[in-house]
């Protein structure tokens, strides 16, 4: 598949490259790979395709955005962010957000994310609603995602994203990690899943809908046995249709 990128000049692409490695620091020093995903995906993962409204672009910088309950402890990860930010007036808050997650896959060892820069700010969060709720099962993680453009493989692969970090009591109701090493980015998301409940381990019922639901089950099933690595897109097509409509991580 094709695509027509942005073009950005030659300095905004030096741009992204020094923040990219101010990203590596602090997202290293700080650990906050995890919370910095998070962020892309929940900036990306507002997109209607119909509309063609929400998604990455910026809009997670305001408070009434932070303010939506599925957004609790992103604030964080925008004052983390903010003072790199600030050294690069020149970069879209858009582009910053998702380079920010490209940089946690990336140095949590998952796939080198192709970075495509030229998202443009804009003016107004989406409404709030959009973003799974982890409390149901298949039909509501259809919908949701279906909203984004996205289809049942691209939710089991995308909800791979849980091998990074945990549940915080206090931001969500959970608590707890998915896998052994939450700051590592491989398949253990998958088999942790096949694998049953763990103590010291939890499971979403979100993430239980990808092991009951016949369709989702399967896609768990080869990501647990084939991806070592590459897991967040892992089609045998080469035809990845998740890094092109969420920007949030692909491996082909
Ligand atoms: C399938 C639907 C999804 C649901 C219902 C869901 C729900 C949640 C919940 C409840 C948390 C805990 C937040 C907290 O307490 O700190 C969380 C954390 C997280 N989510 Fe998801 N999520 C979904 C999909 C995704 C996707 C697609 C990605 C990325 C590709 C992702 C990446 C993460 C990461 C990295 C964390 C850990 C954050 C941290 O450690 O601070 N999630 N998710």
């Amino acid at each position: 598949m094709t695509k027509n990128y942005p073009t950005v000049s030659e300095e905004y692409s030096k741009a992204v490259e020094k923040a990219k490695k101010k990203l590596r620091s602090l997202i290293a020093e700080k650990s906050c790979a995890p919370l910095m995903l998070r962020l892309a995906w929940h900036s990306a993962g507002t997109f209607d395709v119909k509309t063609k409204t929400g998604g990455p672009f910026g809009t997670m910088r305001y408070s009434a955005e932070l303010a939506h309950g599925a957004n609790n402890g992103l604030d964080i990860a925008v004052r983390l962010l903010e003072p790199i930010k600030e050294q690069f007036p020149i970069l879209s808050y858009a582009d910053f957000y998702q380079l920010a997650g490209v940089v946690a896959v990336e140095i949590t060892g998952g796939p080198e994310v192709p970075f495509h820069p030229g998202r443009e700010d804009k003016p107004e969060p989406p409404p709030e609603g959009r973003l799974p709720d982890a409390t149901k099962g298949s039909d509501h993680l259809r919908d949701v995602f279906g909203h984004m453009g996205l289809s049942d493989k691209d939710i089991v692969a995308l909800s791979g994203g849980h091998t990074l970090g945990r549940c915080h009591k206090e931001r969500s109701g959970f608590e707890g990690p998915w896998t052994a090493n939450p700051l590592i980015f491989d398949n253990s998301y998958f088999k942790e899943l096949l694998s049953g409940e763990k103590e010291g381990l939890l499971q979403l019922p979100s993430d239980k809908a990808l092991l009951s639901d016949p369709i989702f089950r399967p896609y768990v099933d080869k990501y647990a046995a084939v991806c070592t690595k590459n897991i967040i897109c892992c089609c045998a097509s080469g035809a990845c249709q998740i890094h092109e409509k969420l920007l949030v991580s692909c491996c082909c």
